[in-house]
């Protein structure tokens, strides 16, 4: 692999740090992006003997956080040629229960934030004919998800999003959008987020974030539209798909409910 310049969102915790690190063992440079400074000196300790990182701390929920990230590098004459959008919150809960302002928190920073990098960063990938973007949607994209509605609907976006984009980049050159669908995986997302039963759910079946970071790193040469990582999460969007919407949707409902 070359070694390509990487802005990760959400690279302090989870899934996004794990990304960060087969990054790192590869020696791509990094751009950390979280909120928390704390947490991203730590990651940056821990990813510095391997490669050059940068470190980014902005709450991406906020109106200009995107616009503001892009200035910073566009000013320091930093190109991003992988883009990975995965900082994201969850909800849990009826949607007429939950609160509307939280929600629409989560749509700022799920498809907001996303689709605001995307556009910035996406021209200097045009320029150069050259760019990976890849976006974290989740199973709950193709998958509607009660008790999990607005979630869900986010990384619908994210899914019918980042397909389209691939169709209109590829006359642009080697410039691939894909989108990374996880089950779930065993993060500090549902308690950080306080999403109990997805928190059930996750001990019984979820994968490790390690194995997503490796399947979603290891796309960047296979030029995939989508990638679900994991077998057992393949196989289980495969039944849905065949399976008549009424009765996945039972399901789903049984299985958020707890
Ligand atoms: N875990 C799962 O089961 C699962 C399954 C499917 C899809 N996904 C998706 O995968 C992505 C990563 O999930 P994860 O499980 O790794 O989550 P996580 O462990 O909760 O980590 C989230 C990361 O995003 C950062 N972040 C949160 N809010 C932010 C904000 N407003 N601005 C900037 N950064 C912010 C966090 O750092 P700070 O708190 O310091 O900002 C942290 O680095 C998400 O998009 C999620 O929807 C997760």
């Amino acid at each position: 692999m070359e070694k390509r310049t990487v802005l990760i969102t959400g690279a302090s915790d989870g899934i996004g740090f794990e990304i960060a690190k087969q990054f790192a063992i590869n020696k791509h440079p990094l751009i950390l992006v979280g909120r928390n400074e704390e947490k991203l000196a730590h990651a940056s300790a821990q990813l510095s003997p391997y490669t050059e990182i940068l470190t980014i701390s902005t709450d991406l929920t906020k109106l200009d956080a995107s616009k503001h990230l892009y200035d910073i590098l566009y000013s320091q004459n930093v190109k991003v040629d992988i883009l990975v959008n995965n900082a994201g919150i969850g909800l849990e809960g009826e949607f007429q229960k939950l609160s509307l302002e939280k929600q629409i928190q989560m749509i700022q920073l799920n498809i907001n934030a996303l689709t605001e990098l995307t556009h910035y960063f996406m021209q200097g990938m045009i320029e150069r004919k050259y760019g990976r973007i890849i976006n974290l949607s989740s199973i709950s994209g193709p998958i509607p998800t009660s008790q999990m509605a607005v979630y869900s609907g986010t990384k619908a976006f994210v899914l019918n999003f980042s397909q389209a984009l691939y169709t209109e980049l590829k006359k642009h050159g080697d410039i691939v959008v894909t989108a990374v669908c996880p089950g779930p995986t065993k993060t500090a997302f549902s308690t950080t987020n306080s999403l109990e039963n997805l928190s059930n759910v996750t001990d019984k079946i979820g994968v490790s974030a390690k194995s997503v970071a490796i399947a979603t790193v290891n796309s960047i040469n296979q030029k995939k539209r989508i990638i679900v990582p994991n077998t057992r999460y393949k196989v289980l969007l495969s039944l849905a798909k065949l399976t008549p919407t009424t009765y996945v949707q039972t399901i789903m409902h049984k299985l958020m409910k707890g």
